[in-house]
């Protein structure tokens, strides 16, 4: 048994993830044909899933990154967002697809999508991993999403609580969330 199994339980398994990928992969592929398109990892949540993603996308696209912080405790967001490093090239005339680790209360996507607009891009989606319908706060339009979560601190894959559990292969759910 992995050492991790005693604090994680497996809600999304490494096969399923797999699978997921690959449709959105799919989906992606057919809807960006001929497009410039550019893919906008959220850091850090998104890296695993960004790398993931893009090795299944059979079409010429380039890849960045933008970093962003939300002040607030670890397990929710205050909603004043902050990019604190940016792409590291015009947006300008792209299709961008902004690749998120999960859409919690909507705040942090909300905030990106306006920022990255006043850049005039041709056309800005939003792709995320993971979506909490229960806790949205601001309505955002959502173009892929790979698997709807319910209202529970998930990590693995990409996502942490207190800069743990990024490297887990799956996602899963904390048995016991120390809160405060
Ligand atoms: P939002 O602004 O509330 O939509 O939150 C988005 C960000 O909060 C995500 O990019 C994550 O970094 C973080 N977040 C929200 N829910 C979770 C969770 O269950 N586990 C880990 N991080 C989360
Ligand atoms: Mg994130």
């Amino acid at each position: 048994m992995n050492s991790w199994a005693a604090e994680v339980e497996v809600l999304i398994d490494a096969e399923r993830l797999s699978k997921r990928i690959g449709e959105l992969a799919a989906e992606i592929r057919r809807d960006f044909q001929g497009r410039d398109l550019v893919l906008v990892g959220v850091l850090k949540g998104s890296f695993l899933f960004m790398a993931d993603l893009v090795r299944r996308i059979e079409l010429p696209l380039r890849c960045d990154f933008l970093g962003v912080s939300s002040y607030g405790d670890e397990t929710k967001t205050s909603g004043v967002i902050r990019i604190t490093s940016d792409v590291s090239r015009p947006v300008e005339g792209c299709d961008v697809l902004l690749v998120e680790d999960i859409v919690d209360t909507g705040l942090t996507i909300n905030y990106l999508l306006e920022n990255l607009r006043a850049r005039r891009p041709r056309t800005v989606k939003v792709c995320t991993l993971l979506e909490k319908p229960a806790r949205r706060r601001v309505p955002v339009p959502i173009d892929y999403c790979g698997f709807s979560v319910p209202d529970v601190f998930v990590v693995g894959y990409g996502l942490d609580y207190r800069g743990l559990y990024r490297n887990l292969p799956f996602v899963g759910q904390l048995r016991h969330l120390e809160v405060g």
